[in-house]
């Protein structure tokens, strides 16, 4: 065969094969960041979408509630002519108003104390990047926000699981749980609070036992705040990390304005903490990234205008639909759930052994009437294997109608796929 072609042919045959040959090479970390347990199933539900079903989203955090008028004016009417770089702390006039903003939710926070950020996610990174080298250790209570495992695998940081479990409501574990991990590594302890993927939320007295072990240990305390003001029963309310005293140098909040203004799109957030050496090296970071969006940050700066009975209508609302799924996934059997107190996700156990083959058989095999749903299979938020592998993350961002509906298709589904 060789023979017959032309020296030409030949040449460029080999040229192939040596390149197919010494392909450049992927990092291992590359290989080793996980996939989103949230996004892997898009495909099947766009196929199930492509065959006429309609699929009810359940398994992402994108609020159907309408971003405040103010903040849309804003970017509006802005008369922009040059869209220049930003301060890298972010403006100068946002971070003044969000610190008042904070003081006056009792949060002793100063603009010095802020760094403007590309959504929460860059702030998250920066804080991983600004407290640990790589090898170093970070403890999470899990299930915990899957990207956690994202940002730490991205900065050469290992995950240590602390469990929480459904039968205990996804409380605080234990203190001598956290303690017993402790190594000579670990530079951090995360929290999510109210927390994503469980809704709980942490009581005056469990952050004040987080806050002991910190300062006992000398290490950081990492609170990710950004569902802060979806806290649903009367007489609860957010602790957050910023007003623990004793504790100025080890506290760091990660905050956004994807989830309280509905404003996912904008990518806008903030790493704040009173400690002067992580702020100026965050800033660091900040600089190598040169400045936050500058629109988006119009934007936010804005919404801090918008008027209480925005939250008091989206609260109300969201609490409705807590109770809703709540209620509803209570009906089916073999189903079990712990109430959430907050932030608008809870776990589900189902009666299934395996929900990620459950969650993508929904999308590919399923429907009833034509509708399906697509939830998010638990076991992406955990760190440690085979853990959460017949739970779901199931997020109650659609109108209540939409969520029994939902539920009945789950409950049915159920049915068909245990027989
Ligand atoms: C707990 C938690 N932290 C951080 C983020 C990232 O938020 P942002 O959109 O501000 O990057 C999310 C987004 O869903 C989240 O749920």
């Amino acid at each position: 065969m060789k023979q017959n072609i032309g020296p030409i042919l030949q040449k460029k045959l080999q040229i192939c094969t040596t390149k197919l040959i010494i392909m450049p090479k992927i990092s291992n970390k590359g290989q080793q960041m996980p996939e989103s347990p949230i996004r892997k199933l898009v495909p099947y539900s766009e196929m199930a979408k492509k065959n006429g079903h309609k699929v009810y989203h359940l398994n992402i955090g994108q609020p159907d509630i309408k971003t405040p008028e103010v903040a849309i004016k804003a970017v509006k009417n802005s008369d922009i002519e040059i869209l220049e770089y930003s301060h890298s702390a972010g403006f100068d006039s946002y971070r003044t108003k969000l610190a008042s903003s904070y003081q006056k939710i009792g949060l002793p926070i100063n603009k010095e104390d802020i760094i403007i950020t590309t959504g929460g996610s860059e702030a998250l990174l920066f804080a991983i990047g600004s407290t640990m080298d790589a090898g170093d250790e970070i403890i999470i209570p899990e299930p915990f926000y899957a990207n956690y495992n994202g940002f730490a695998t991205a900065s050469g940081v290992k995950v240590i699981p602390v469990i929480s479990t459904l039968e205990q409501g996804f409380s605080l574990p234990p203190i001598a749980d956290f303690e017993k991990l402790i190594t000579s590594k670990t530079k951090a302890i995360l929290i999510c609070n109210p927390g994503n993927p469980t809704g709980y939320l942490y009581s005056e007295s469990e952050i004040n036992q987080l806050a002991e072990l910190v300062k006992k240990h000398d290490l950081f305390l990492i609170a990710d705040e950004v569902y802060r003001e979806f806290v649903y029963d009367d007489n609860a309310k957010h602790y957050s990390v910023m007003n623990i005293p004793g504790i100025e140098e080890n506290a760091i909040m990660i905050d956004s304005v994807s989830k309280r203004y509905s404003m996912c799109g904008a990518r806008i957030g903030c790493i704040v903490s009173k400690n002067k050496e992580l702020m100026s090296t965050a800033l660091k970071f900040a600089q190598a990234r040169l400045s936050p969006p500058t629109y988006e940050q119009i934007a936010s700066e804005a919404a801090l205008e918008t008027p209480q009975s925005y939250f008091d209508e989206v609260i109300t609302e969201y609490k409705e639909r807590r109770d809703t799924l709540i209620t509803e996934l209570n009906k089916i059997p073999g189903v079990k759930v712990a109430t959430p107190k907050g932030a608008f996700y809870c776990i589900a156990q189902l009666p299934v052994n395996d929900a990620d083959d459950f969650a993508q058989w929904l999308l590919e095999n399923f429907n009833f009437n034509g509708e399906t749903v697509m939830v998010a299979p638990a076991a992406g938020f955990y760190s440690s294997p085979n853990v959460g592998k017949n739970e779901v993350r199931i997020a109650y961002v659609l109108k209540k109608e939409d969520l029994i509906k939902s539920v009945q298709i789950l409950g049915e589904a159920l049915k068909v796929y245990n027989n």
